[in-house]
């Protein structure tokens, strides 16, 4: 076991665990797909749960507001991102996928178009239709360096009716993480079409090499006052099962119709689980973060080296946030599924790269927020599919 213990949960361990991830498929396939980690929680998260256990704390929950969590969230935005949130502009919601849901519900029309970035995680693509919104695809282009905007053709593609720009940034799956011209350039296009951002930031602490999110919000007061942040401590800090998130509004006029269009109980509510964990998250396990995305960005070194080594041929611009590797196997030369391909010979579970656009279905998608042992399985089993 490492100081850190990123790397102290075995296979044995993990299964154990009553998650999607580890249950989804029989347990001789190995999974690397659903976007959680195979990390002990924080220890000061693990305290507020075992606390809220030991007090059989398990009543109704006070609202939200008096827990104090929007006020850790609009601290953390401040301190780490220098992004000004008051705490009365948040709401708090179970899921970021909810709230994407109801901002498209609530801010646009039937029939009315949202602009989503492909290759994308599948809910974005989803929830414009299942919305019956007008799915208006913006393929982002792939340059030497990663997956980027092409703002010509994000700009021929607004036709009259589109209202709405979803963004993912970090970005699932490429892991590209914007730069600020790159938003600023955007800003400028949203300003001059007159779209309402949803902006889905759950990635946000998860960056390489320095680099820092920005929050499409913190661009300036006539951005904010178009856009409807989401975000969570549920990647971070890998408590996606305890269903919490926070949304910003940048105007009273943008949480006004989100706020009447469903009645309070349509949306669900919250277990105290999520909001003790979320706020001792935010509040007390900085240190933890920084160790894991050490551990993240050394698997991601690593992973790359092994690819290059191991399969020559398929091409990854390596991620500069999440813990996401995009894979392109189309120079396998392969019929049908990669990730078929990876699950049936290799034994290895990806995420199943057509599910993140159309014309995306020679790619795959692993998750390295493993222990370095079991990354090597991972490649191991990839290999096996050769
Ligand atoms: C970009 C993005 N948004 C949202 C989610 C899911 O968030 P939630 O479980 O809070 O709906 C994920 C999970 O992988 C994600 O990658």
């Amino acid at each position: 076991m490492s100081e850190t213990g990123f790397d102290a949960l075995d296979i044995e361990t993990l299964r154990k665990r009553k998650s999607e991830k580890w249950h989804h498929y029989p347990a001789d396939i190995l999974p690397a797909w659903v976007a959680e980690m195979d990390f002990p929680l924080a220890p000061p998260v693990q305290r507020a749960l075992e606390e809220a256990l030991e007090n059989s704390d398990a009543g109704y929950p006070i609202s939200p507001n008096k827990t104090g969590i929007r006020e850790a969230f609009a601290d953390r935005m401040t301190k780490r991102f220098g992004w000004t949130v008051d705490p009365g502009d948040l709401t708090v919601l179970s899921e970021v996928v909810q709230g994407l849901y109801l901002a498209l519900g609530s801010l646009t029309e039937p029939g009315e178009g949202a602009i989503v970035q492909t290759p994308i995680y599948p809910p974005f693509l989803q929830a414009v239709k299942d919305t019956d919104r007008q799915l208006v695809e913006n393929r982002l282009v792939r340059k030497s360096g990663g997956w980027e905007i092409d703002f010509e053709r994000l700009e021929a593609a607004i036709a009259p009716n589109t209202r709405a720009f979803l963004l993912c940034n970090p970005h699932n799956p490429s892991g590209r993480v914007l730069t600020r011209q790159e938003l600023e350039n955007l800003a400028e296009l949203v300003l001059a079409h007159d779209l309402v951002v949803v902006a889905d930031e759950i990635h946000a602490d998860l960056t390489f090499d320095g680099r820092v999110h920005i929050p499409f919000a913190s661009l300036g007061s006539e951005v904010a006052a178009r856009t409807v942040t989401l975000n969570s401590a549920s990647k971070s800090f890998n408590i996606a099962g305890l269903r919490c998130s926070v949304v910003h509004f940048g105007s009273p006029a943008l949480r006004q119709r989100f706020d009447s269009h469903y009645p309070q109980h349509v949306r669900g509510g919250l277990g105290l689980p999520g909001l003790y964990a979320t706020i001792a998250a935010w509040r007390d396990s900085q240190a933890w973060l920084d160790q894991a995305v050490a551990y993240l960005e050394a698997n991601r070194n690593f992973l790359a080296g092994e690819l290059a080594k191991r399969f020559p041929k398929i091409r990854w611009e390596p991620a500069e946030g999440t813990y996401l590797a995009w894979l392109d196997c189309s120079e396998m030369g392969w019929q049908g599924s990669p990730t078929q391909r990876f699950r049936e010979r290799g034994k290895v579970a990806l995420s199943e790269g057509g599910k993140f656009g159309s014309g995306f279905e020679q790619f795959t998608r692993l998750n390295f927020a493993t222990s370095r042992e079991i990354l090597t399985a991972v490649l191991d089993r990839m290999e096996k599919a050769l």
